[in-house]
C-alpha cells in the first residue's frame, strides 16, 4: 500500500495520509524520542490533535515507543480525557487488562466484526476510542474505519426518513450464569458479563440507567430491549452522522459481509465461513424473528428488509478504509464521526482498546 499526500514537518512529528483519502491521519516521530517525550506532546498540544481528530476522524500514531499496554495507557492519560473507561457495557467479550485497557474483543478469529460505533445503542457512548496493536496479525485483522457522516449522507434516503421518524429498536438476549460457555453461535456474551455483577438489584440499576427494558426468561436468561434515535450531532462540529448498531445486530449484515471478505481476502477460510453462515442465516430465516438472539427493526417495530440492509452494508463498503495495522501502532478514533469493525484474521494477534466517555 503505497502512502501518499504530502509530509508536513511540525517539530519532531510528522504527518501524513494513507490510501490518499483523508481517514485516518497518520502521525510519525520524525527522530526517536522516549514515550514520555510523545505523551508530554500529545498533554501539549490538544487543540492541534484534536482539531485533526475532529476533521478527519481518526489519527494512527505509527513508529512512537509504544511497547505494553502501560505505555498504552499512558497516552490515554495525556490525553487528559475525564472519564477513561472502566465498565464496558457493549457486546464483545473483553478481558481487562490494566485499569483503562481491555482486549478488544475475544471473539474467535475467523468471526467478522462488521462496522460499528462503539455502544452506539447507549445513550452516551464513548466520545474517543483508542486502539493499540500490542501484536499485529500475520494475516487479516484489520480494524478497517468508515467516516459515518459521509454514510450518513449516502444511505437511501427513504431509510434516513423511517428512522428519523421512528428510530431504531433492538433487542437482545443472553444466557446467565447457569450457562459455563463464554458464547454461542449467536450471542457474544453472557448477561453476567455484561453487567459485571450477578447481582439482579444492581442489574437492574444499570438498566434503568441506560433505558433497558429487561424481561427474564426460562432459568436466568435476560431479554434487553431499547431504543435510539439512530443517528448522533457530534457535540462540539455539529455534523450528523449514521449512529446505530444495525450492522452489527441484523441477521443479513453478517452475510452481506462475509461474502465482500472472501472477495478481499481471497481464502479457503473465508469461503467456508460465507457458505456456512449463509446456511445458517437462512435456517434462522425461517425459524422468524423470534428466533434471533439479536434484533434490530425500526422504532415502530417494522423490520428493516434484507434489501435495505444489503444497501447500507454497501455504502459502509464503499467508503471503508482498512490498513494492516504494524505492532506498536496506536488508533484514536472519534466515536461520534468514525466506525470501526475488525476482518478475520490468522496467527497470533493482540488489540487492546481504551475509551473516555
Ligand atoms: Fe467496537
Amino acid at each position: 500500500m503505497a502512502s501518499q499526500s504530502t509530509t508536513v514537518e511540525n517539530q519532531w512529528i510528522s504527518k501524513r495520509f494513507l490510501f490518499g483519502t483523508k481517514l485516518p491521519i497518520v502521525y510519525e516521530p520524525v527522530h526517536e524520542k522516549p514515550i514520555e517525550n510523545f505523551t508530554d506532546w500529545i498533554r501539549t498540544h490538544q487543540k492541534e490533535w484534536r482539531e485533526d481528530l475532529k476533521n478527519h476522524g481518526a489519527i494512527l500514531l505509527r513508529g512512537f515507543p509504544v511497547h505494553e499496554a502501560l505505555d498504552f495507557q499512558s497516552i490515554l492519560y495525556a490525553t487528559e480525557e475525564k472519564n477513561l473507561g472502566e465498565f464496558y457495557l457493549g457486546t464483545s467479550p473483553r478481558d481487562q487488562v490494566v485499569k483503562h485497557v481491555f482486549t478488544a474483543s475475544e471473539l474467535p478469529p475467523h468471526y467478522p466484526i462488521m462496522q460499528h460505533a462503539e455502544m452506539s445503542f447507549l445513550d452516551n457512548p464513548p466520545k474517543l476510542l483508542f486502539f493499540y496493536a500490542e501484536k499485529a496479525s500475520e494475516f487479516g485483522g484489520e480494524t478497517p474505519l468508515t467516516d459515518l457522516r459521509e454514510v450518513y449522507k449516502e444511505i437511501d434516503p427513504k431509510i434516513i426518513k423511517k428512522i428519523e421518524t421512528f428510530g431504531i429498536r433492538y433487542r437482545r438476549r443472553y444466557d446467565g450464569p447457569s450457562k459455563k460457555s463464554r458464547f454461542s453461535l449467536w450471542k457474544t456474551k453472557r448477561w453476567d458479563e455484561m453487567f459485571g455483577t450477578t447481582n439482579l438489584e444492581e442489574v437492574k440499576k444499570i438498566a434503568d440507567q441506560n433505558r433497558f427494558q429487561l424481561e427474564w426468561f426460562g432459568k436466568d436468561s435476560l431479554t434487553i430491549t431499547n431504543e435510539q434515535s439512530g443517528f448522533r450531532i457530534h457535540p462540539e462540529a455539529n455534523t450528523i452522522a449514521w449512529h446505530n448498531h444495525s450492522q452489527t445486530f441484523h441477521h443479513q449484515a453478517a452475510v452481506s459481509e462475509v461474502w465482500k471478505i472472501v472477495k478481499r481476502q481471497k481464502t479457503i477460510r473465508s469461503l467456508g465461513v460465507a457458505i456456512l453462515l449463509t446456511l445458517l442465516t437462512i435456517l434462522k430465516r425461517l425459524a422468524g424473528q423470534k428466533s434471533h438472539d439479536v434484533h434490530v427493526t425500526y422504532g415502530n417495530g417494522e423490520e428493516i428488509s434484507v434489501n435495505e440492509m444489503k444497501s447500507i452494508s454497501d455504502v459502509f463498503w464503499k467508503h471503508m478504509v482498512a490498513f494492516p495495522w504494524q505492532t506498536g501502532d496506536v488508533l484514536i478514533i472519534d466515536n461520534f464521526s468514525v466506525s470501526h469493525g475488525r476482518l478475520p484474521f490468522t496467527g497470533p494477534r493482540r488489540i487492546l482498546v481504551g475509551w473516555s466517555d
